[in-house]
């Protein structure tokens, strides 16, 4: 029996680790006894307890409750949290997902006291350091002793960074071993669409017909606080919604909702709230988001998950920033990166919206990603 330990924090986090609980509890609970460890990086009920509930994760068996806060604040709190945990536990690994200050303070604690980490989602890159998010998969990329990539670009990104594809257990940082295993979050996908075509109300409550409305998330720092993105961004969504006469169904990450009406111009500001077509929900749990991905016309994020799931439900996506690690859904045609250029995400609506030979190619695994991991820990092929 193995014992590791999993750091969850924020919201992708919490839906990506339910994939490998998932798979503990079905297939390998007599060899790995998996430990999990909150951070409390994301706490409001929809940004987190939602997901432990929905998608049968194990309870915590710890919180550090560290909440919000400067990069620091927030990053060191958990660091010397995670540091006691581990130093009580002693696990085989600590298992770290993305690239979130969770993922960072993770991979700070455990490689100072020799603790094997296991990065998921390893290999991603933006190729952008001003994104906190790239500096975060780059330390933990190179702290790791297993790397998972999801995709081949991923693996070729370690490849030019000096990591040896060739390397041969035993295993440890300066000789880590490289797997390319398929999306971890495409294990999720398939799973709960079939859960969430029982359970999920949301088009019906919110009177949304299939096919006919747009899927929007927004939450990156660098739309939510530059003013000049977010004008940019919400003056396409209102173009889009009047010109079509389409619903725009926008669940806004609470980072976002609480800078709407502080960084949009105010004329901008009322015209959104009072326009019927434009929907601001709360963030919705992932059984609702799944509903939505799969039944609307189109997607329009900065979400790394989102864009992917668009995807994974052959819908078209446009994509508000100025690059993505998701690289292979623009090549196929299947996204376009607008970046928060108005003009751009106006044209590429329609372009996409009335191109029906998109293409999706299944690129992202087979949806057992979570077994080939657990396997690897353990050793076995
Ligand atoms: C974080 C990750 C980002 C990821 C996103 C997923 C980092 C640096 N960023 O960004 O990579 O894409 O999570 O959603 O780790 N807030 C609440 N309630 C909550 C959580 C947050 O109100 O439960 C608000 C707070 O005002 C907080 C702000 O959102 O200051 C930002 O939260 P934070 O976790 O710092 O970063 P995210 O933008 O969520
Ligand atoms: N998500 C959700 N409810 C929402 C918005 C997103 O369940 O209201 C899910 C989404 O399906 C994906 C994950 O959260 O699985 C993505 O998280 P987010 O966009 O916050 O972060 P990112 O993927 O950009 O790091």
């Amino acid at each position: 029996m193995i014992k590791i330990v999993t750091v969850i924090g924020a919201r992708p986090q919490i839906i990506k680790a339910a994939a490998l609980s998932r798979a503990i509890k079905n297939t390998f609970s007599d060899k790995i006894k998996e430990i999990i460890v909150h951070t409390g990086q994301h706490y409001d009920k929809n940004m987190s307890q939602v997901f432990i509930d929905e998608l049968k994760i194990p309870e915590p068996d710890y919180n550090l409750n560290v909440g919000s806060g400067g990069h620091a604040k927030q990053t060191s709190d958990m660091i010397i949290g995670i540091e006691e945990i581990l130093k009580d536990i002693k696990p085989d690994f600590l298992v770290l997902y993305g690239d979130t200050n969770s993922t960072l303070a993770g991979a700070i604690a455990a490689s100072k006291i020799h603790i094997p980490i296991v990065h998921i989602e390893a290999g991603l890159r933006s190729f952008n350091k001003s994104m906190p998010e790239e500096i975060n998969r780059i330390m933990c990329d190179h702290t790791s002793t297993l790397m998972f990539s999801p995709t081949k670009t991923g693996i070729n990104n370690l490849i030019s960074e000096g990591f040896n594809l060739q390397n041969k257990p035993p295993y440890y940082p300066d000789n880590p071993g490289i797997f390319h295993c398929g999306d971890i979050m495409y294990d999720n996908s398939l799973y709960f669409k079939t859960v969430s075509d029982k359970q999920s109300n949301i088009l019906k409550e919110y009177g949304l017909e299939k096919g006919n409305f747009i899927l929007s998330t927004i939450h990156r720092d660098n739309n939510t606080d530059i003013p000049e993105r977010l004008n940019s961004i919400f003056t396409a969504l209102l173009e889009i919604a009047n010109k079509e006469n389409i619903p725009v169904a926008i669940p806004l990450h609470p980072r976002t909702g609480k800078l709407l009406r502080i960084n949009l111009e105010n004329s901008l500001y009322n015209a959104i709230i009072e326009n019927k077509n434009i929907l601001i929900l709360p963030p919705v749990s992932f059984l609702d988001i799944i509903a939505l991905e799969s039944n609307c016309r189109l997607v329009m994020t900065d979400s790394g998950g989102v864009q992917k799931e668009a995807y994974y439900f052959n819908k078209p996506c446009i994509i508000f920033r100025s690059e993505t690690e998701w690289v292979e859904i623009v090549n196929e045609g299947a996204a376009i990166i607008a970046n928060a250029d108005k003009d751009c995400i106006v044209n590429s609506y329609f372009k996409l919206s009335k191109n029906l030979n998109i293409k999706f190619p299944q690129l992202f695994g087979d949806g057992k990603a979570a077994e080939f991991i657990c396997n690897k820990l353990l050793g076995l092929n």
